[in-house]
Parts: structure tokens; sequence; C-alpha cells
């Protein structure tokens, strides 16, 4: 299995291009499925993620077709209405599957998914959306059946708490159900709005996405489209903080200050300067130590869950102390044993991380445990005297496109190693 050695201490110096959003394109990928005619994306990053979903897009009858950051999709007609345990597991995205095949088809069998082991995780929202909107569910041996054999009619759904996963799977369901669907409370992410403006693009009527109401007229059917992927905002989060561990200045190409919400103004508040430039954003530190700055984990556009970890990495020699609250998921610090390897001095009580700044950390060998927390690791390792080896590397792979590639464009010491022990 591979692994990431890092040697600590380098400030990073040039331009990085921000790829497209992993989150964006796994869900105007699945969009394909809710008509006959092709779907052209460019700006899709090549991850192991969406190879992932590729696989099973293809299973479901989709003519996919890669060529560099281009992607068309045309699912002409539905082969197969079942989503196997095998190729959902791994990714929770996947079981967005659901409510596309019930809208085209009226039925669907799909897996109960997988993902980060970041927490419990449930489907419920998505179902019951589903539900509400005429679906009948019955659960078995681990698959989700669910049968809509007149179609699905348009509904009024308020979700109890914001979800975004449940918001995407009930936007994309109503575009082809019978009438006027609302969804109340739902989810603000910019992947919202990228996911409306796809599907607005394929014909459908929705207004709203971006605010909490989001009203859906359905269409009998939807036409062919083309829709470039927005950019990714954790990555730019993740590398305008290597920044901030390290010290230098990057032309973060393709980045939009307008997705980071309110990672921005901490960010900047930490001692992190950030200004806009045409196409991009720089990012800039000077010698000196950022500053400790207190977070809470919101839906946008507060901080995000996605940047909870990386942040901590910055936290963990920060000049002074701070807290991390985790008010989305009830199992995201799995990297804090993992930091405290390198001498990070962090305190955990229920959903709160209590850190206190340290001037250096120290290389160490630790392992990746879920995405973002990979990314962690490897900020902590770019700031750490000396080398960190990290494990696992398959998390990060899953979604940081080309990262040492890009990292040593830029001056960082970073290198894949094979590992066959
Ligand atoms: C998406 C992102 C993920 C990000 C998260 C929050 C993708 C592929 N993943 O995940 O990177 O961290 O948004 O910004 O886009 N919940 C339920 N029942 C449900 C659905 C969710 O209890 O039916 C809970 C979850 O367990 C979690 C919270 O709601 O505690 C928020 O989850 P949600 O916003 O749905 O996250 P995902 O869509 O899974």
């Amino acid at each position: 299995m591979d692994k990431l050695a890092i040697i600590g201490g380098r400030p990073l110096y040039g331009r990085l291009k921000i790829s497209g959003a992993k989150n964006s394109a796994l869900k105007v990928m699945v969009a394909s499925l809710l008509t006959d005619k092709p779907l052209r994306l460019t700006n899709v990053p090549d991850l192991a993620d969406i190879r992932q979903l590729s696989t099973l897009l293809q299973q479901h009858g989709v003519d996919l077709r890669r060529d560099g950051d281009d992607m068309t999709l045309h699912a002409d007609t539905i082969t197969s209405t079942l989503a196997p345990y095998d190729l959902v597991r791994k990714m929770r995205a996947s079981f967005n599957v659901l409510g596309p095949l019930l809208a085209r088809e009226g039925e669907a069998k799909v897996s109960l998914p997988g993902g980060c082991a970041i927490g419990a995780r449930p489907v419920d929202l998505h179902l019951k959306a589903l539900e509400a909107m005429g679906a009948e569910i019955e659960l078995d041996e681990g698959y989700v059946l669910a049968k809509a054999k007149n179609g699905l009619k348009g509904a009024h759904i308020t979700f109890p708490f914001v979800s975004v996963g449940a918001t995407e799977h009930a936007m994309m369901a109503a575009t082809l159900a019978d009438g006027e669907t609302i969804l109340d409370n739902a989810a603000r992410e910019p992947e919202i709005i990228d996911l409306a403006t796809c599907l607005i693009a394929m014909g459908a009527d929705i207004t709203g996405a971006g605010t909490p109401t989001i009203t859906i007229r359905g269409k009998d059917r939807l036409e062919e489209a083309e829709h470039a992927v927005l950019p990714d905002r954790i990555e730019t989060g993740s590398y305008a903080m290597a920044v901030g561990v390290t010290a230098g200045e990057l032309t973060l190409e393709n980045a939009r200050a307008d997705l980071l919400g309110a990672a921005i103004s901490t960010l900047i508040e930490c001692g992190i300067e950030i200004t806009e430039v045409e196409n991009g954003l720089r990012v800039k530190k000077n010698g000196g130590r950022i500053k400790g700055v207190d977070v809470v984990t919101q839906p946008f556009p507060g901080f995000p869950t996605d940047l909870q970890a990386q942040f901590m990495a910055l936290m963990a020699t920060a000049d002074g102390a701070s807290t991390i609250k985790e008010t989305i998921f009830e199992n995201r610090f799995m990297h804090v044993p993992e930091l405290g390897r390198m001498g990070a001095d962090i305190h955990v009580d229920g959903q709160v991380a209590s850190v206190r700044g340290k001037p250096k950390l120290k290389g160490a060998q630790v392992m990746a445990t879920d995405l973002r927390a990979s990314m962690s690791l490897v900020l902590a390792g770019l700031g750490a005297e000396g080398q960190t080896m990290i494990s696992r590397l398959y998390h990060l792979d899953r979604g940081f496109e080309r990262l040492e590639e890009k990292l040593q464009n830029v001056g960082a010491l970073v290198e894949r190693v094979r590992d066959d022990t």
C-alpha cells in the first residue's frame, strides 16, 4: 500500500490549480440518470470516488466517456435499476441514484451506503422525502426497495435539520415528479446551487436553490445539457491552510472566495492574507505564527465540517489556544490521536476539541483515518520538523486530485512511496 513521505518546514511559493469540486461532480453525474439525452460535464476531477461512481452508473446502463477533465454521460436506456452493495458501500454519494432511478423507471433497489466512518450517517431523511413524494419503500437485507408505479408526486417537505445529501436527492427526484415540490429547511451549500444550475440547464424548473426554500415544478422529461462543475471549496481551504502552516505565497487558480463562507473570515482572522485576483485567490503568510481562533462547524455559510480536521492541524501550531466544536458529525475527531503522535496538544470533550498551539510539531508515522482527516495530517507534516510518513493513502486519493504533484510544484518535499510490508 502507498504511503506519503513529507519533509516539513519548506515555505510554499507559486501557482496551484484548484480542481472541480468532488462533491458537486458526484451529484451532477448522478443527474445524468434523469434523462435519455447526453449530459456533457467539464471540470470533473480525476479521483477514486469519481471512478467508483462511474462504474456504478455504467452498471445502470450509462454510456460514460471521459476525456481529460471532460465527461459525457448518456443514459439512453436504463439497463438495471439495482445498485449493488459492492458498488455503493465505499461511497455514500452513490446512494443518490435511488431517487433518479425511481423517478425515471418507477422502481429501484439500492444498497444502503458506506463512505467515511465519521458517524452514523443514516439516510432516513432521504427515504422520508421520497415517501412524501408517493414512493413505497421497504428495507430488506441491507437494501432499499422503492416503488412508484404511477410516478412520483410533488410534495411539501420540511427537513427536520439540514442535510446536503437529502436536499440534493429530493431535488433531483422532484424534477420528474407530477406537480410542485417545496423543500423547506433545505441545505444552502454551493454544491446545491451547482446541481440546481445543471438540472435547470437540463430543462428542470427550479427556483430558490441557495436559500432555505427550494421549489421544483416537475417536468415530463429532461433534455441534453452542458455544465461546468464549480471549483472545490474544500481543496481551496486546505491549500490556503497549507500556506498558514508553512509560510509563503500561493495563487490558487480558479478558487472562489464566495464559496468558502465563514472559512474565509476565519482564516483571515488567523493571520493568513487572502486577496481576490483575476481568476483566483492569492494566499500569503509571512514568517510569524498563526493566531488561535475558535470555530464551530455549521451548515453553509458556516464553517464547513469538511475543513475542521485541516483547521485543527493549523491550530496545533498557532500562537494561543483555540476550541473547535463539531456539530455536524458525531465521530469526526479521529485525526486527534494522529496529530497527538506529532506532538499536538489537543484535548477532546464530547463535540469540542481544545487545542493549545505549540511552536512546532515533530514528524512521525501516522495513519489516515478518513478523507479530510488525511489532509490534516498532510498539513501537519508540511509544517513539522523532520519526516512525516502517512499510511492508508487511499483515503486521500478519494478526494484530493494529484495532491503530491500539486504540492511538489510549489516547493513542498512530498513523495509517494511504495510499501510492500
Ligand atoms: C455531504 C458531503 C460531506 C459533508 C456533508 C456536510 C457529499 C458527497 N458529502 O455529506 O463531505 O461533510 O455533506 O457538509 O456531498 N443525516 C441524518 N439522516 C439523513 C441524512 C443525514 O441523520 O437522512 C445526518 C448525518 O448523519 C449528519 C448530518 O445529517 O450528521 C448532515 O449530513 P448531510 O448534510 O446529509 O451530509 P452528506 O450529504 O452525507
